[in-house]
């Protein structure tokens, strides 16, 4: 039987090549929330930083160009599908001071305290035991390195989460009552889990800010949104073993809430994360 380290690389890389296949999306959806966390960052010139399940590397890339020629940008993710991708897109961009590790973040042996920075934009939720998994990061950082991330709060206060949620549940029935602490989007969820997981891990000067930007879920035409929604998006994903007629029945929900949501500019909903800070 697969442990649970093993079971999650294993779900990243099967699902890598959807998510590259939504990246614009993706990224329009999460653009503002990076920007806040890398505001809060604040890289400098000169700077090595860790991108933590960087993906297909969008902010890997903004972060080298921020760190300029003189520092340098180690995107890690586990997905290798995804970072054939980033990789891609670093080489088209001609950029020398990026490089991207398939690992582990929580276990990897990254250079002790070499980094000025760890950074993550929603990709550090995952780890199969937070504690050492933030341990690790910590290791990475030279004393007095900086820890900044982005990660979502609650589902019940993301809109774009329990709207399309309810619209699966009128068909699907309320899915399973879920662990709120197992790895997954919303496992740092609270800000009292953030500050003890952090301090357990050895941080310090830990902050937790809320932050609340509209998530963009884009236009397109409905088949195109709802194949978003099931493909990415939490809580809207059918059972494996689904028949046809409930799968059916699914996109049909998920299509009139898209319609229902529907603007000119596309569909926006509401979005709730943390900003979270820490030092070494
Ligand atoms: C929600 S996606 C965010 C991707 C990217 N940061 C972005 O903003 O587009 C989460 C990412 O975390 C990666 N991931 C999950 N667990 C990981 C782990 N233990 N170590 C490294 N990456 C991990 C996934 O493969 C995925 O790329």
């Amino acid at each position: 039987m697969l442990d649970q380290a093993e079971a999650l690389r294993h779900y990243w890389n099967d699902r890598g090549p959807v998510w590259v296949e939504h990246r614009e999306r993706l990224d329009a959806m999460l653009a503002p929330l990076g920007e806040a966390a890398i505001a809060r960052l604040h890289p400098d010139p000169g700077e090595h930083l860790l991108d933590v399940g960087c993906g297909t590397g969008t902010t890997t890339l903004e972060l080298a160009r921020l760190v300029g020629e003189g520092g340098f940008v180690t995107g890690v993710d586990v997905s290798a599908p995804m970072l054939d991708e980033a990789r891609r897109r670093a080489d088209g961009a001609g950029m020398a001071n990026v490089s991207f590790v398939v690992a582990d973040a929580g276990a990897h042996r990254f250079e002790p305290r070499h980094h000025d920075g760890v950074f993550s934009r929603m990709g550090i939720m995952f780890f199969a035991e937070p504690v050492a998994g933030f341990t690790n990061l910590r290791r990475a950082l030279r004393p007095g390195g900086r820890l900044g991330f982005v990660c979502w709060r609650s589902p019940g206060e993301n809109s774009w989460v329990t709207e399309p949620g309810q619209a699966v549940a009128e068909v699907l029935g309320p899915p399973d009552p879920m662990d709120p602490e197992a790895p997954g989007p919303f496992s740092l969820a609270s800000a009292d889990r953030i500050s003890s997981v952090l301090t357990e891990a050895g941080l310090v000067d830990i902050d937790i800010t809320p932050c609340d930007l509209p998530v963009t879920i884009g236009g397109g035409t409905t088949d195109e949104l709802v194949r978003y929604y099931m493909d990415l998006l939490p809580g809207t994903a059918v059972p494996e073993n689904a028949e046809v007629h409930v799968i059916d029945r699914v996109k049909a929900a998920l299509g009139a809430m898209v319609e229902r949501r529907r603007t000119p500019d596309g569909i926006t909903m509401g979005g709730a994360a943390w900003l979270v800070s820490a030092r070494a």
